[in-house]
């Protein structure tokens, strides 16, 4: 029989879906990764438009519309006076098949030396630096590509440490991820520590991958990207429509770099996608061009609901570092929390489906009301109760 690849072997089914499938029928789903907002109705009616017109029934450039891209290049001079060619964009299947793409395209497997030497056999792959706690991508998709997964201790308050990322790096090491605000933690990397992960990038020549999808809910400062402070072409940032509009279901991302590293991930995405869903296009063209309000209002709504979460967690006594964006709060918990908590029927995921250093530790995900979100503080309390 054709056996598994080691790679596919190597990785498993996301440890969210066994708690989903643990929990009754009408729990409280405090573990869902996206906004429980509408899609603008600008977005949804440029899909409906194009679908009439008959726009989107052909493929589109495999880097995506340039109307699209041209839009992107615009967010990006909007929102941080950065001048990025539409060129230099690729538009995705979300956040989640850029992040493929730049792993994909710059992490060799097993068999391969560095790049300056591929002669050498013994290599077990190319190393991935990300943080720990952190998304669940960043390990599967090192393991895929057949990299090897390093992951890093994160400091007290949850962001990670340039100082320790400059210290994990190795001959070996090909990529480093930056992902502010951060999943699971709600941290908020600091300008000056964007400015560490730039001059790293730029000094060690390793390529940071910046993944910024919820760049948008941030509730004190402001997003700040390694890309304003690189001087070389070693960032590389990943967003997506899915957070910032609540589009987790259209599967719209990008992807932007320089040119030679665009025209890399572009052999992997025109062969693996050719290109975006051609609807999906069109929204995010009518979202991001359009007045931004919605995404203002939204963001206020889940900073009235961290501080609802946060302050009801603290009369708890769990202490949580407060999350400075977007919407997750990541309390330390006893032994036993997580289980008792989904039994009383409120889902939340424990820490350590994000990383061994993420035990100790429960994602509550805050994109629900502020009803449910009550109802399920005082079950919290009961849980709490119970396991002290
Ligand atoms: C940190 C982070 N990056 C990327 C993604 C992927 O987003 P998308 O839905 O656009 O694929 C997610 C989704 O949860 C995420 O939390």
């Amino acid at each position: 029989m054709t056996d598994f690849s080691k790679r596919v072997e190597s990785v498993s089914i996301s440890g969210i879906r066994e708690v989903f499938e643990a929990a009754g029928e009408d729990a409280i789903n405090l573990g869902l990764g996206q906004p429980d907002f509408p899609t603008p109705t600008r977005a949804r009616e440029a899909a409906i438009d194009a679908i009439e017109s008959g726009a989107v029934d052909g493929y589109t450039q495999n880097k995506g519309t340039r109307e699209l891209r041209e839009a992107i290049s615009e967010k990006y001079d909007r929102d941080y006076s950065l001048t990025i060619d539409p060129s230099n964009i690729i538009a995705t299947s979300g956040g989640s098949e850029a992040l493929h793409l730049a792993i994909e395209a710059h992490v060799d497997s097993a068999g391969h030396g560095p790049a300056d030497d591929r002669t050498q056999s013994d290599s077990p792959g190319q190393e991935v630096l990300f943080p720990d706690p952190g998304f669940v991508s960043y390990d599967a998709l090192t393991r895929i590509a057949g990299g090897v997964p390093k992951p890093l201790e994160l400091r007290e308050d949850l962001t990670l440490d340039p100082a320790v990322v400059e210290e994990a790096i190795t001959d070996d090491t090909a990529v480093f991820v930056v992902n502010s605000p951060a999943n699971p933690t709600g941290a908020v990397q600091s300008e000056e520590d964007m400015r560490e992960f730039a001059r790293i990038a730029d000094e060690h020549d390793v390529l940071c991958i910046s993944d910024e999808v919820y760049e948008h809910i941030v509730f004190e400062g402001e997003h700040r990207s390694p890309l304003e402070f690189t001087e070389s072409d070693n960032v590389v940032v990943v967003s997506a429509c899915s957070k910032t509009y609540s589009m987790t279901g259209w599967r719209l991302g990008w992807i932007t770099g320089s040119n030679e590293r665009i025209e890399r991930m572009l052999r992997v995405h025109q062969y693996a996608q050719a290109c975006a869903s051609a609807p999906a296009q069109y929204a995010a063209e009518a979202a991001l061009s359009g007045p931004q309000e919605d995404v203002e209002r939204m963001v206020r709504a889940f900073e009235e609901r961290r501080d609802l979460v946060l302050d009801g967690l603290s009369e708890m006594g769990l202490e949580t570092p407060t999350p400075q964006g977007a919407f997750y709060a990541m309390p330390k918990v006893p032994e036993g929390w997580v289980e008792e908590v989904i039994e009383r029927g409120v889902i939340v995921v424990p820490g350590k489906a994000f990383g061994e250093r993420g035990s100790g530790y429960a994602r509550i995900s805050y994109a629900t009301g502020i009803e449910e979100l009550e109802e399920a503080l005082d079950i919290m309390r009961e849980a709490t109760r119970a396991v002290r």
